[in-house]
């Protein structure tokens, strides 16, 4: 499946960009940096770089380098831009792409980095393959996808197993697969890795501070009933606004409970060429 037939989920609502501009490389790409792959000089990739506030952390750990910001929706490739020179930071261009059919030639980067992209695209082993072509030989493929039927909280509201079963099947229906983190090794192998040359980790956000709960409430109580979801939820006959509205409720209910607690899993892979 291509990108043509493949749909992203949660759309780029306010609410979806309130969770993407929170995300730092240290809370998002902490097993590439920890690796000391990462040199100065290097040359990086960010495919599905959404609103680009992992790009820009990493664009100022290759000063002398650059790192390439790429996404397949216009409108947040302009917002990645902007973050970029919002930040002062001249080792950065941006650009649309499809990770399916990237347009640059072989070995032509470094690293080259996927955060929570692959769950999203219709053929996450072509993405990975054009991944690894792209990639000087050495180099290194790091991605990172969440694991929704491993998210864990407190407290166990009914109605939230009715939206993890929800979005799990929304995201499906739209061509993704909302439990990749656990599929990245065995898509990395179909995608031409060797099995020695893939690493593989597990990482963790925990939202439990009082303004964590408020944020992660919020912009899930948002998102539910937001165009993008609501409307692939409602006319892919997955529920009804009803439901969703009810959802949205729930969410803003767990966010009232002082000792709630949520756990997101995702998987990790560093795959060398
Ligand atoms: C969950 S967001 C992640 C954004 C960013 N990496 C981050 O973690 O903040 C997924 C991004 O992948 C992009 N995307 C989805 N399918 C894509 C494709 N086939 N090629 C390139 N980008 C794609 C979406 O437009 C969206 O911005």
């Amino acid at each position: 499946m291509s990108q043509e037939t493949a749909v992203y989920t949660h759309g780029h609502h306010e609410s979806v960009l309130r969770s993407h501009t929170w995300r730092t490389a240290l809370n998002s790409a902490a097993y590439l940096l920890g690796s000391g792959t990462i040199k100065q000089d290097m040359k990086i990739l960010d495919i599905g770089c959404g609103p680009g506030t992992i790009t820009a952390d990493l664009a100022a750990l290759v000063p002398e380098g650059l790192v390439v910001g790429a996404d397949y929706a216009e409108s947040v490739v302009e917002q990645a831009r902007a973050t970029a020179a919002e930040r002062g930071l001249e080792n950065t261009e941006f650009t649309t792409a499809d990770v399916h059919a990237l347009q640059w030639e072989d070995d032509t980067f470094d690293v080259v980095h996927a955060h929570q992209v692959l769950q999203h695209v219709g053929d996450p082993v072509q993405a990975l393959r054009e991944m690894r072509r792209v990639t000087k030989p050495g180099g290194i493929v790091a991605a990172r996808d969440s694991d929704y039927s491993a998210f864990s909280w407190f407290p166990q509201l009914p109605g939230m197993d009715y939206w993890q079963d929800l979005y799990r099947r929304v995201a499906r229906a739209n061509g993704g697969e909302p439990d990749a983190g656990r599929f990245l090794k065995s898509w990395a192998m179909r995608a031409g890795f060797a099995r020695e040359d893939v690493t593989c980790s597990a990482g963790t956000w925990c939202y439990a501070a009082p303004d964590e709960i408020a944020w992660w409430s919020g912009l899930w109580a948002d998102r539910t009933v937001a165009p993008a979801y609501a409307d692939r939820a409602t006319e892919g006959g997955h529920a009804t606004p009803e439901q969703l509205t009810t959802v949205s409720e729930t969410w803003r209910e767990w966010g009232t409970h002082d000792d709630a607690w949520f756990t997101v899993l995702h998987g990790e892979i560093l795959a060398r060429k």
